[in-house]
């Protein structure tokens, strides 16, 4: 027969069959019911720790993801050959977090609004936008807004790993960008193509040259096709490269841009949360700041704040952050940006349209002075 023991041990059995069984068909509310149960169960059963656990667990399952990782998604991690050149993540970034001329905050929010309303779309004959490019110097938070889109969609996150996808055989390295197409049709994400330029122009020995672009030929021939469910982002830091054939085979191209001076304060505002900065001079900082990235900006924040942490203090003055930018433009003498990227000069120095809009940009900074 069966004892107490046995008969709760197979209670909470059907309890985790249950909890599983609701996850995978998708079933939120009845999960968080289970959940509780499970965790009301145990705590009957004096296991107070783990019940506490178990529901603050399942609360945290109600709201919307602040790092989430799902289990059940088609590709979660993709296997095989494709982990070679695709990596899934599921950003919790959101478009809030990206500070952004209010043109392009406009544009990236109205993709997520369009992406959303699919359906209403489709019924009048129209469809979402999906292909879109973000162009612009680096550290001006393209990458960022791409991993944004996903976190705000709630959709997976697929970074095509470029330098994985081209190999010596061209014949090999097509079949990877189709089996990547293919899982932009057929799973549902934001595939992002991070800095295209490299396939546009790629260093190295000539072979590399070529063989990179004939890759972007053929990603910008797979993205004539239907992209199915997803949103395909791609990035580059040098728009002078990319010419009008490229261009028009994407739905959006947004122009990113040297931060003014409202972004400069807002980007060091928000890094700053929780440290006395309330009486910066910011007219000073942002002068000071003028032609750095937001990705320089906000690694001067929180420079100043590491060292305002180990003197043990909560206070940043106008002088700490601007000693914090001067050092920022030292390390950009050595020819990074510190973030392990391109050499900074490509920011200023480049041709085309990124350079002349940030020259654009300082020009009003200076004026307002
Ligand atoms: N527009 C921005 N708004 C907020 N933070 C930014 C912005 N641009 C850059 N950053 C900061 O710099 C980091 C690097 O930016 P990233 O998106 O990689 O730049 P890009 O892809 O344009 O080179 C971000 O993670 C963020 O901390
Ligand atoms: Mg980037």
């Amino acid at each position: 027969m069966f004892s107490k023991g046995n008969i709760e041990a197979m209670a909470s059995a059907q309890q985790l069959i249950g909890l599983v069984k609701s996850h995978a068909e998708g079933d939120k509310d009845r999960f968080f019911d289970l959940a509780m149960q499970l965790s009301a169960s145990e705590e009957q059963k004096g296991h107070t720790r783990l019940a506490e656990q178990l529901r603050q667990w399942a609360e945290a399952g109600q709201k919307p993801a602040v790092s989430r990782v799902p289990a059940i998604t088609p590709i979660a991690a993709p296997r095989g050959d494709m982990a070679e050149f695709l990596a899934a993540s599921y950003p919790a970034e959101r478009l809030t977090d990206v500070i952004l001329p209010s043109r392009l905050e406009d544009e990236l929010a109205h993709i997520v609004v369009e992406t959303r309303m699919r359906e209403k779309l489709e019924e009048r004959g129209l469809k979402p936008r999906r292909r879109v490019l973000l162009s612009g110097p680096p550290g001006t938070g393209k990458t960022l807004s791409a991993l944004a889109l996903a976190g705000e969609l709630q959709y997976p996150l697929f970074s095509v790993v470029l330098h994985g996808l081209i190999t010596k055989y061209m014949g090999e390295t097509a079949q990877k960008l189709k089996m990547v197409f293919d899982a932009i049709k057929t799973t549902r994400g934001v595939y992002l193509f991070d800095e295209i330029d490299a396939l546009a122009a790629a260093r190295g020995n000539e072979n590399d040259v070529g063989e990179a672009r004939r890759v972007l030929n053929s990603f910008l021939q797979f993205l004539d096709e239907d992209t199915g469910p997803s949103i395909v982002v791609a990035t580059t830091n040098l728009p002078g490269i990319l010419d009008r054939a490229v261009l028009r085979r994407f739905d959006l191209v947004l122009p990113y841009e040297m931060p003014d001076a409202p972004s400069i304060r807002q980007a060091i505002e928000r890094r700053l949360i929780g440290f006395a900065i309330a009486r910066m001079s910011w007219k000073k900082v942002t002068d000071f700041a003028e032609g750095l990235s937001t990705a320089d900006v906000v690694a001067a924040a929180e420079d100043a704040a590491r060292r305002a942490v180990l003197a043990d203090t909560d206070k940043i003055t106008t002088q700490d952050l601007i000693a914090a930018i001067e050092r920022r433009r030292a390390l950009q003498g050595l020819g990074t940006d510190g973030i392990g990227k391109k050499p900074s000069t490509h920011s200023s120095s480049q041709s085309g349209q990124a350079a002349s809009v940030s020259g654009q940009g300082r020009g009003r900074v200076k004026k307002s002075k």
